[in-house]
């Protein structure tokens, strides 16, 4: 029995310790035939997705680590999060943060050890495939939205199909080098990469359950 959409939605994670298993090809095409059913406005599907696996997952992590090392603050045009972060959403990423390095062992004071933790983004935390996605520059914020369906979609199908993700924003920091390695032309905006593999069950860090708000906290009922 395939997973139902609720159970696909609660239990998918953001994994980020894979198996060193190699996800078969056409088992990405089939995820993203379907998750290409994803409603975006007008239809425009504006999406595009590069996948990125074998010899050239290996390139680019390569080519990622020197870009890294040549200038570790590089930073991307995206901007992550907003400055100055407030409450409530100030402290839900701080504790996300302590609660994940708690898993790891990883105290505040070892700032390598938790920067080398943030460095395995770039490994896709060891999962066979990394993809990436990209929007036109002239898109808008509704087009991001949209973008943001497809993505959850290929989490819930890759979930139902005994895979698993993590999104990656992460990547957009070294946007120019991913850019360059894939092709991407000046006129698409790199946003976002995902990690897609075997989920190491055995990996402490994957066993962190993220918080959620009760619904009080972010809907608004409007009665009479
Ligand atoms: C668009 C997007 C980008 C993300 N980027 C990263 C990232 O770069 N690195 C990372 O470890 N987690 C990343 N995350 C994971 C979030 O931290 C995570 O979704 C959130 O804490 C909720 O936890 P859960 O995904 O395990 O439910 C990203 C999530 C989303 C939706």
């Amino acid at each position: 029995m395939p997973l139902s959409v609720s159970e696909a939605l609660k239990q998918r994670i953001s994994t980020r310790a894979f198996l060193d298993k190699p996800v078969a090809e056409s088992d990405v095409r089939e995820i993203l035939e379907t998750a290409k059913y994803s409603p975006s406005g007008g239809n425009l599907q504006p999406w595009r997705v590069h996948v990125v696996t074998g010899a050239a997952r290996a390139r680019l992590i390569e080519a990622v680590k020197k870009s890294l090392a040549e200038n570790p603050f590089a930073g991307g045009e995206l901007r992550i999060y907003p400055e100055n972060l407030w409450e409530p959403y100030r402290t839900r990423r701080y504790k996300l943060g302590e609660d994940m390095y708690a898993l790891l062992g990883i105290p505040r004071e070892e700032r390598t050890a938790r920067l080398a933790h943030l460095q395995r983004n770039f490994e896709f935390f060891g999962a066979p495939v990394g993809l990436f996605f990209t929007l036109d520059r002239r898109f808008d914020k509704g087009q991001w939205a949209h973008l943001g369906m497809l993505m959850l979609a290929i989490a819930l199908v890759a979930e139902e199909r005994g895979l698993s993700t993590c999104m990656q924003e992460a990547w957009s920091a070294q946007a120019k080098a991913v850019s360059a390695f894939l092709g991407v032309p000046d006129e698409e905006q790199l946003y976002c990469g995902m990690s897609l593999g075997y989920a190491d069950r055995s990996a402490n860090v994957n066993s962190l359950r993220s918080d959620r708000a009760p619904l009080e906290d972010f809907v608004t009922f409007h009665r009479d």
